[in-house]
């Protein structure tokens, strides 16, 4: 059996999400466990068109193994339309044979994304993200207001998942709130899954 991993399954244009998984990355290695990055590839208004299997660069496309042996999930999206953006939305579309063999039952999830303006829908792309995740009968973590960060923020960060707003030119960094949150939903992650982990080991 290979190492116990979360994986961070992501889509990202401009950087702003790709940063986002960088952080929850650390929250995850905090709790000793490893952080698997994977993102997918941009769809094509050309149907017949192919991208390279290995992107020029960043995190490597993620296959369904990946998400069939994960301990935990964080998944996340920039706000398209107050959406998850289609290319995400294409990937989990294809999880139909992991939904009908129940792989992902039972695994806990949590959802973070990245918004041009502060009001521009981070929550419904949240939820958007949710959706498919509770067909897959994982086990949500949002994030407690026992964070302060959750009480502190003049940006992103909300109960449903991590979030951040990147500004009208999305150049505007993740802030220390912003940080904390991912670094947050990372670490919650990992720590259920390490507890799931030694609750079915001792049933066994
Ligand atoms: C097609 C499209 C739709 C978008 N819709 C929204 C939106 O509904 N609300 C919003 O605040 N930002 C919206 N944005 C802006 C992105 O969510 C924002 O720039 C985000 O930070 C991009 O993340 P990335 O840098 O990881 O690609 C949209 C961008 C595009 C290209």
């Amino acid at each position: 059996m290979s190492t116990p991993y979360v994986l961070v399954l992501y889509y990202s244009r401009n950087g702003s999400v790709s940063e986002m998984a960088r952080q929850i990355a650390r929250g995850i290695e905090q709790a000793g466990l490893e952080a698997r990055l994977r993102t997918v590839p941009a769809i094509s208004t050309e149907c017949e068109a192919v991208a390279p299997s290995i992107p020029d660069e960043g995190a490597l496309y993620a296959s369904l193994d990946d998400l069939k042996n994960c301990s935990a999930l964080a998944l996340g999206s920039p706000t398209r339309f107050g959406n998850m953006a289609a290319p995400l939305k294409y990937f989990i579309d294809g999880t139909s044979n992991l939904w009908l063999t129940g792989a992902l039952v039972g695994k806990p999830a949590g959802v973070f994304t990245s918004t041009a303006s502060l009001h521009g829908g981070q929550e419904t792309t949240l939820m958007s993200m949710l959706l498919p995740l509770l067909h897959h009968g994982m086990l949500i973590t949002g994030l407690p207001y026992s964070e302060q960060a959750l009480l502190d923020t003049q940006g992103g960060g909300t109960p449903y998942g991590a979030s951040h707003h990147a500004g009208p030119d999305g150049k505007r960094m993740l802030d220390q709130h912003e940080i904390a949150l991912c670094r947050a939903l990372g670490l919650r992650l990992a720590k259920t899954a390490i507890l799931l982990e030694n609750g079915r080991g001792q049933e066994a």
